[in-house]
């Protein structure tokens, strides 16, 4: 099929897919930017790949636990190295309130805060509803009821977070990321900080200054670990 494109990048051979190749993205300006099988997004709503189950061994919240994961989802053989980082240097999450997980996959950041804050309300938050399946399953199977999987228009307008974690979907382009970023950034609530990972490679510092200048937000850097950026955005 052929893909519009908003404006950043265009997916090109090599470049992130659902099936975990590793990836370059070439810049592209509006239009139709070539023909790129559907199947090869992980971000479409309807993986066209086969949905294979698989069960995978993790390490989340201090522990080893037994997920599912699925091809057409992103990073379903391991949980993605920027992900890991944003894991390793998030501080604990809050007790209580709406947390939120921003592009969920499988659910890797989603369970991680299910599973250090019982008592809070998790969003799981995804458009793809393979991806959106796999975390309902992995709730369950891991005992955790305090996590909602959901597509983004499904979290109601009043819900306002105490925390925000993501791993972003940088991929979907400038202007999509833009909106996103802004919707969600700004349902943050009082006090509430939110925590992104992004690789340096794919824009990490000008996302920085794009947030802290287009949003009037304050953004710190916390981390800086194995080509990923955390960052740390809160109320100036
Ligand atoms: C980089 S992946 C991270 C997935 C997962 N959190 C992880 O760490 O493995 C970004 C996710 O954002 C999702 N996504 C893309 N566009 C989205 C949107 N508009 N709203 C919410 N999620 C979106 C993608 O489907 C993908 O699952």
């Amino acid at each position: 099929m052929f893909l519009v494109s908003w404006g950043a990048s265009r997916v090109a051979r090599g470049a992130e897919t659902a099936r975990g190749i590793s990836l370059r993205a070439e810049p592209v300006g509006v239009g139709i930017v070539g023909a790129v099988s559907e199947q090869d997004h992980y971000f479409t709503a309807q993986p066209a790949s086969p949905d294979e189950r698989r069960l995978l061994r993790v390490h989340l919240a201090g522990r080893d636990v037994e997920v599912e994961t699925a091809g057409g989802i992103f990073s379903p053989d391991h949980v993605d190295l920027g992900t890991r980082v944003l894991l390793d240097h998030v501080p604990a999450p809050p007790a209580t309130g709406d947390l939120l997980d921003l592009g969920c996959g499988w659910g890797p950041i989603a369970l991680t805060l299910a599973l250090g804050s019982p008592a809070a309300r998790v969003w799981a938050v995804d458009v793809n509803e393979r991806a959106l399946d796999l975390t309902r399953r992995n709730a369950e199977r891991l005992g955790v009821p305090n996590l909602r999987a959901v597509r983004p228009d499904e979290v109601p307008e009043d819900v306002h977070f105490a925390a925000i974690w993501s791993n972003p979907p940088i991929r979907v382009g400038k202007v999509a990321l833009h909106a996103m970023l802004t919707h969600w950034l700004g349902r943050r609530a009082p006090g509430g900080e939110a925590h992104l990972v992004v690789g340096k490679n794919l824009g990490a510092d000008s996302l920085q200054r794009w947030i802290a200048t287009e949003l009037g937000v304050a953004v710190d850097r916390t981390a800086s670990a194995k080509g990923f950026r955390v960052l740390a955005v809160h109320d100036r």
